[in-house]
């Protein structure tokens, strides 16, 4: 059996489109839409990224900025920064871009973001109200998961799902919110013994691990939804996830492409957030 493949960049363009009149409306009453992405440091991938994150919100009519720093600047400075952000009504949305330098204390920064501007869902008061099974801002890769399987039509409830990583960015988050659709979660990582085990029983396998080609098809439970979150950059430049595509095409029931899986999603959910925050903001 071949597996049907889950368009993300269809559905991203599909919901991308549907945002545009929420923007617009906003903006009629004076609330357009605004999001800061702010990157310290000049990592390649994170660059693509942040552009992207920029790009994206133009596209549709939101306001977005970005502010960069050299890897140098100290943290005083950054925080400075964020809380201009947080008092400026015009911004909806603030973003620091991770990883950050070594010399940063990453959650006394993701901290100072305000939580109502919290749009990458990472503050704890945003992470613990997500725990609680009444999330305010999802983290956009997870919240994007989600929405996949929604189009897609698969029920979580009593399913066994399996999380490959353990990240604050995916794998906790996305194992938070497999709990609280009713799933079976068990959060798997790379010291896990006998990752095969679990792997085999998953009807829904999330590969979060950031290793190229990863879960390979003797892996996979026939017929199951495999959902590849991974970016690597091979040696030759092109893109791969952290699924063997090819084999696990022939196993899988569903699965998601990289490209044009999971990515174009996470961006699209960013701005989800950033709306909804606006939306908030202006009592709607
Ligand atoms: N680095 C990799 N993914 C993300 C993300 O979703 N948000 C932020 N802020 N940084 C990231």
């Amino acid at each position: 059996m071949t597996a049907q493949i889950i368009d993300g960049k269809a559905l991203a363009d599909e919901l991308r489109q549907s945002f545009k009149a929420r923007v617009e409306a906003l903006a009629a009453k004076g609330h357009r839409p605004g999001l800061v992405v702010i990157l310290v440091g000049a990592d390649p991938a994170s660059e693509v990224y942040v552009r992207n994150k920029v790009n994206g919100c133009l596209a549709i009519g939101m306001h977005s900025e970005k502010i960069t720093y050299e890897a140098t600047v100290d943290q005083e400075t950054v925080l400075a920064k964020i809380a201009e952000l947080n008092a400026d009504p015009n911004i909806h949305g603030i973003l620091v871009q991770l990883p950050l330098p070594r010399h940063f204390d990453e959650e006394k920064v993701l901290e100072a973001i305000a939580a109502d501007k919290d749009v990458d869902g990472f503050h704890a008061e945003n992470v613990g109200a997500l725990a609680q099974g009444n999330p305010r801002f999802i983290p956009c890769t997870p919240y994007g998961v989600m929405k996949m399987f929604e189009k897609g039509g698969v029920d979580l409830t009593g399913q066994e799902a399996v999380v490959i990583g353990r990240s604050n960015i995916v794998g906790k988050p996305m194992a938070l919110l497999l709990i609280n659709a009713g799933a079976t979660v068990t959060v798997c990582n790379s010291r896990t013994r006998d990752l095969k085990f679990h792997t085999r029983r998953a009807d829904i396998l999330v590969a979060a691990i950031g290793k190229p080609k990863f879960v390979t098809a003797d892996m996979v439970k026939p017929g199951a939804v495999v959902i590849d979150v991974g970016i690597n950059r091979l040696p030759d430049g092109k893109l791969c996830g952290d699924v063997d595509f090819a084999g696990c095409l022939e196993v899988a029931g569903q699965i998601t492409p990289v490209p044009g899986g999971v990515g174009p999603m996470t961006i699209t959910m960013l701005l989800a957030n950033t709306i909804e925050a606006a939306e908030r903001k202006a009592g709607l």
